[in-house]
């Protein structure tokens, strides 16, 4: 019989999105972002080398003379020969000036897929736009922003006016915001975290419909594994910041066609292998943050596969006298 990877450790990266939202709680609040990811970062590394797997970072934090853990390119996983070679795209915090802060929605994922599945760009940020899974194939990023929401309120049995559109509050989305002012559609303009902004477009209770706007491209591809597995679609484009970076992305081989190309949710996450983890560090819509009660820290996670398309949310009670985390940095357990 096969192995079935994504069943066999689903439940393991969970315990990797677990240890690093504990770490990074611990940072709440503190203005120091940081010290918050660094925290993430080694317990989500120290995690990984526990999961039977041999992983390559495809998304991590960056390039390797400049992190010194979770780079790109950088083997995880303590699998042995006959365990799956596996991509692995990670953001220890998505929102880590709202865990130096205490605001909500900063949360810990990960994704997995099997070789070669997960895409990487050479730009900083990509412009996108998300939908959940009953306006799937009615968003196209080449049209205006109010094609696009007469369509999706189309999908939806409504008008553009019932919708509600989610959007980074940034100066560079001024237009943006305006057209869909323009359209009778409310905003919900969110600070950072636009990995749970694009989830909230796929969960029935969230209110929200639809995602515009730049943001970060290692963001936008965890993004579509979570809605690749929820039904739902991403589509996004290279958005080079300035002339020095469209630049360099040419000389890294892509074309200027590549960069106007339209990248749809299956070239982000391709095929049926992909799982999503997510874990929240500060209490937000997706997912409640992490919680102190006496000696127990209280988890809430959410584990998500495209194969099945089950969403399994899971809570742990971590018990603080006894339990430790692999640190990498300290090669030791260390509480939590
Ligand atoms: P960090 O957690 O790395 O700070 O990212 C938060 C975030 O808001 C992402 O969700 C988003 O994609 C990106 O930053 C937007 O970038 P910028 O803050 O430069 O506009």
């Amino acid at each position: 019989m096969a192995i079935d990877m994504g069943r066999e450790v689903t439940l393991e990266f969970i315990r990797v999105t677990e240890a690093a939202a504990l770490k990074a709680s611990r940072w709440m609040g503190r203005g120091d972002k940081e010290a918050a990811d660094q925290a993430a970062v080694d317990a989500m590394r120290g995690m990984l080398d526990l999961v039977s797997i041999r992983g390559t970072v495809i998304i991590g934090e960056g390039e390797k003379d400049h992190a010194p853990m979770l780079y790109i390119g950088e083997k995880v996983g303590g699998g042995g020969l006959r365990d799956p070679k596996v991509d692995i795209a990670v953001d220890p915090i998505d929102g880590t000036t709202l865990t130096s802060k205490g605001l909500p929605n900063a949360i810990s994922v990960i994704a997995v897929g099997n070789e070669g599945t997960l895409t990487s760009f050479p730009c900083h940020y990509v412009n996108k736009i998300a939908v959940g899974p009953r306006a799937k194939g009615s968003i196209d990023l080449n049209d205006p922003v109010q094609a696009n929401l007469e369509r999706v309120a189309e999908a939806y049995n409504a008008r553009p006016r019932d919708l509600t559109a989610i959007v980074l509050d940034r100066p560079r989305h001024s237009e943006i915001i305006e057209q869909i002012r323009e359209t009778g559609a409310r905003i919900k303009l969110i600070s950072d975290g636009d990995v749970a902004g694009a989830i909230a477009t796929a969960m029935e209770d969230s209110g929200v419909n639809i995602l515009f706007g730049i943001g970060g491209s290692p963001e936008a591809v965890l993004a579509a594994a979570a809605l690749k597995c929820l039904g739902g679609e991403i589509q996004v484009k290279m958005w080079p910041k300035n002339d020095e970076e469209r630049r360099k992305t040419l000389d890294k081989g892509y074309s200027e066609g590549d960069i106007d190309k339209i990248y749809q949710t299956e070239d982000l996450a391709r095929g049926d292998s992909i799982i999503f983890c997510a874990t929240g560090i500060t209490g937000g819509d997706f997912l409640p943050g992490v919680r102190y009660e006496g000696n127990v820290a209280i988890t809430n996670s959410v584990a998500m596969r495209v194969k099945t398309t089950t969403v399994r949310y899971v809570t742990a009670y971590h018990n603080l006298d006894i339990k430790t985390i692999p640190s990498r940095t300290e090669a030791r357990e260390i509480e939590i």
